[in-house]
């Protein structure tokens, strides 16, 4: 399929891109190493925002963006918890314009989005219980007893033992930072053995789909 694009053969429409309604504009920002720095943010677009390292990204966006925008309407900045440790004073500078247009202030930072290193998106989202339900709903599942539970990294009944559930180990190395290898035992699969004839039936047969 891609091929076709690749050699013009088929191609995307394009599309004009979106022309920002609103600005956001902030003045004066003073944060390490920015001063008196006058920016503005189209809204209503996605926007990056780009730069050598240590040009002040960050300094401009997860710190004074953020804190400024929170603090107007009117709830504490969680900054980068990363960035937070050295951080000295306010920031300095001002929101001179555009601020009517905002209602809602989502952070998304990198750090993990769950309790452990288990999650993932589809964990997080609630997704992954309707797979362990189909799971638990299969024929053969149901002559086991198996319930979602036994579908889950997080209990020990299902999962494989030496990883468990993460489907990988931590190697720690003598005079390096320790790596991450696949198990050896699940080879990744992150399920105990029992577990994984299952799956695997499961997944091989359409029917058990419905
Ligand atoms: N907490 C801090 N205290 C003092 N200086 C900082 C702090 N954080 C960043 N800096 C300095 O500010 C400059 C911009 O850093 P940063 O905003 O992290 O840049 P970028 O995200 O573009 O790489 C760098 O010179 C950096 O060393
Ligand atoms: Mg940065
Ligand atoms: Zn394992």
């Amino acid at each position: 399929m891609t091929r076709k694009y690749l050699y013009g053969r088929q191609s995307i429409p394009e599309r004009p891109a979106y022309q920002p309604k609103h600005w956001l504009r902030l003045t004066g920002i003073t944060r390490n190493n920015l001063h008196g720095l006058d920016a503005s943010f189209p809204i209503g677009v996605l926007t990056a925002v780009t730069g050598i390292s240590g040009s002040g990204k960050s300094s401009l966006v997860s710190q004074a963006l953020v804190e400024l925008v929170a603090g107007a309407l009117g709830h504490a900045a969680e900054v980068e918890s990363e960035e937070t440790d050295m951080r000295h004073g306010a920031v300095g500078g001002h929101i001179s314009a555009g601020m009517e247009h905002i209602s809602r202030l989502v952070q998304v930072n990198q750090s993990p989005i769950g309790r452990t290193p288990r999650s993932n998106l589809a964990t997080y989202t609630g997704l992954f219980d309707y797979v362990r339900k189909i799971f638990a709903g299969t024929p053969m599942a149901k002559s086991r007893r198996y319930d979602a539970g036994r579908f889950s990294f997080n209990v020990a009944k299902g999962r494989c033992k030496t990883c468990e559930g993460e489907g990988f180990v931590m190697v720690e190395l003598l005079f390096l930072p320790s790596v991450y290898s696949p198990c050896p035992t699940c080879h990744g699969a992150r399920y105990n053995e029992k577990t994984r004839k299952l799956n695997t039936v499961a997944r091989t047969s359409p029917k058990y789909w419905g």
